[in-house]
């Protein structure tokens, strides 16, 4: 049992990667409380861990101390805070995104990590231990077409977790991120994207490994960063992106 008596809080936590963690922490010891604004599969995640759901918006700063605040109510604390929540919008180049698809990405994606870090830290500090983890995206180390709010949102989280990872150091408490590559989230908006072969060659293409990862890739490295086993790695950025980002796959010359 690697987090064994641990408390876990995951936004995003009812569907793909965010579902993929909660199982992990919990069948390693950990109790988990699953936040999200899908309440069917997030009731089902979470009866699923043992945990508890949480409707949260993550968008909304009330809500995500209301999360916050019930999960201490309920387990005593916090030690590890997963933010997997976020909005990947359509598809705009810069110049033709509407004003509001560019906010609700910042206000997801970045302002939500935000808010349920500078919450959660504050319990994690009080006890002098903690580990926060956010599930940024190859989209933020590299660039991506299209995307303007999300590849922004996704590359200030490294900065946000240099930052506080310099703040809460001195305080037990460790922050990190994630950044997937092309993961298969099992999702119907994926799965549309998946018929079409050029697509699927454009994604294996990108990726050295040559396949999709699974959320449970990506939950692995989520359990060794939240536990015990990364205690001296903080502000980093670990990518699990199949060689994604090292250079494009052998092509056939
Ligand atoms: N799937 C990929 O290829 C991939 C690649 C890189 C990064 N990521 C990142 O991984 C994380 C999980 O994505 P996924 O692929 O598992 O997709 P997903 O859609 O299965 O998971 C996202 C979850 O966030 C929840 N959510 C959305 N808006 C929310 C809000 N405002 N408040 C609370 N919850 C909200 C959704 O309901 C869903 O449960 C995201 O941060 C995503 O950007 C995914």
């Amino acid at each position: 049992m690697r987090v064994e008596g641990r408390v876990a809080l995951v936004t995003g936590g009812s569907t793909g990667i965010g579902r993929a963690s909660v199982l992990r922490l919990a069948r390693e010891g950990a109790s988990v409380v699953v936040a999200d604004i899908n309440d069917a599969d997030g009731e089902e995640t979470a009866t699923s861990a043992g945990g508890r759901f949480v409707h949260c918006d993550v968008s909304d700063p009330e809500q995500v101390q209301r999360a916050v605040d019930e999960t201490v109510a309920a387990f005593g604390t916090i030690d590890i805070l997963v933010n997997s929540a976020a909005f990947l919008g359509g598809a705009f180049p810069a110049g033709d995104m509407p004003d509001d698809e560019w906010r609700r990405g910042i206000a997801v994606t970045l302002d939500g990590i935000f808010y349920a870090s500078k919450c959660a830290v504050q319990v994690m500090a009080a006890q002098g231990r903690g580990s926060i983890v956010s599930i940024a995206s190859v989209e933020g180390v590299a660039g991506a077409a299209k995307h303007a709010a999300y590849v922004t949102a996704k590359s200030a989280i490294f900065g946000l977790t240099r930052s506080m990872a310099i703040d809460y150091g001195t305080s037990g408490v460790r922050v990190n991120a994630i950044s997937p590559g092309i993961i298969d989230n099992g999702r119907p908006e994926q799965a549309e994207l998946k018929k079409d072969p050029e697509v699927m060659r454009f994604w294996r293409e990108m990726t050295v490994l040559d396949r999709m990862g699974t959320p449970d890739e990506i939950a692995n490295a989520v359990l060794f960063l939240a536990s015990d086993e990364a205690s001296y790695i903080t502000g980093q950025n670990l990518i699990v992106d199949g060689g994604w980002t090292i250079g494009h796959a052998p092509l056939p010359w």
